[in-house]
């Protein structure tokens, strides 16, 4: 039942850098995701279309979109939470644009009140016109629910839950389904639970995950996600990352510690971790502080020692 090919995406540029204080300059996100296709990433989540002011750091999205130089085979995708950022992105000439857009949900309405200044009720009604428009213009529309695993401000999330908001995205063209686990408080069996709803309205091959690393539990979380069969994950290069919306929530699992697993599981990702680890190493020293990824730093200490 574990896939014998696994995709990773890479969220790295959008989800690890959207929290970074330090203002990022736009070449910086232009050369990481540049490393990051080299490294084999077929999937790239480049940046997103949100207000500004909620998050200052993305605002540079269409010169990171129109700055890459784009590989065959690599899918560029971009966060979108309204109309506004639509067009935004459909102003880009075509060439320019991502071939993909992420529509985001909350499994609790303290945390859609947070993020997105709106209701659950009201972000589906939002978020209809920005899925009909978006694949009207022929880009891939990937959804989430953020805190499918648990919230910063109610606590345990009924799978059930998340199973139906899945389902409301799936009835109005939603092609693809990450469960996110954004504060990083799952544990594998839940993550089960969560699949098993989700997989009801979604194929096996449409659906993903996406887990933070928190609590340490991000590796053992994709291991059960694998023995479902599920062979999509997000990660975040050198573990990048947190949600400006749930505080002391840190990134996503490193993108070198899931291809360190996967590989050490005879999993096929077409990716080359030494150039992974390179990439992550350029984002670190940028950031001016230590990766988050333990197999990067075991195999830099190894490299350093031979
Ligand atoms: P709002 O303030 O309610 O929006 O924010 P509004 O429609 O009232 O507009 C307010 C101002 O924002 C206006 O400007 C708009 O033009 C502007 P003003 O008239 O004051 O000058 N505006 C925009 N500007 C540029 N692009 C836009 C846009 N929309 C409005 N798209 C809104 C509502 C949804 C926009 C806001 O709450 C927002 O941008 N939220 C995004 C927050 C965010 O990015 N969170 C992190 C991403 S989600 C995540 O990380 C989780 C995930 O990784 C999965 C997981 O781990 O869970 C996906
Ligand atoms: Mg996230």
């Amino acid at each position: 039942m574990i896939p014998s090919k696994v995709k990773l995406v890479d969220v790295g540029p959008r989800d690890g850098l959207q929290n970074e204080k330090q203002v990022v300059p736009t070449e910086v996100k232009i050369e990481l995701i540049h490393r990051l296709q080299n490294a084999g990433l077929t999937e790239i989540e480049t940046t997103s279309f949100v207000s500004p002011k909620w998050v200052p750091q993305m605002k540079d999205n269409v010169l990171v979109l129109a700055g890459i130089e784009r590989k065959a085979g690599v899918r560029y995708a971009a966060l979108v939470p309204n109309m506004k950022g639509l067009e935004a992105l459909l102003d880009m000439p075509v060439q320019l644009r991502p071939q993909e857009i992420v529509v985001f949900f909350a499994a609790t309405e303290s945390f859609s009140q947070k993020n997105t200044n709106c209701s659950i009720a009201e972000s589906l009604e939002r978020i209809a016109p920005v899925v009909a428009g978006a694949r009207a213009a022929g880009l891939y529309v990937r959804g989430t629910v953020s805190c499918a695993l648990g919230c910063p401000y109610e606590g345990e999330v009924d799978p059930a839950v998340v199973g139906r908001i899945a389902k409301a995205q799936r009835d109005m063209g939603v092609q693809h389904m990450g469960v996110p686990d954004t504060i990083g408080v799952g544990t594998p069996r839940k993550v089960q639970a969560v699949f098993e709803q989700v997989l009801k309205s979604f194929e096996l091959t449409d659906v993903s995950g996406h887990f933070h690393d928190t609590y340490g539990q991000a590796l053992a979380n994709t291991l059960a996600a694998l023995e479902l069969g599920v062979a999509t994950f997000d990660a975040s290069i050198a573990g990048l990352g947190g949600c400006p919306y749930a505080k002391g929530a840190t990134g996503n699992v490193a993108t070198e510690d899931v291809v360190y697993m996967l590989h050490g599981m005879g999993i096929e990702t077409g990716i080359d971790l030494n150039a992974l680890i390179d990439a992550g190493q350029f984002i670190s020293e940028q950031l001016g502080r230590p990766t988050n990824s333990r197999a990067a730093k075991a195999l830099m200490t190894k490299r350093l020692s031979a």
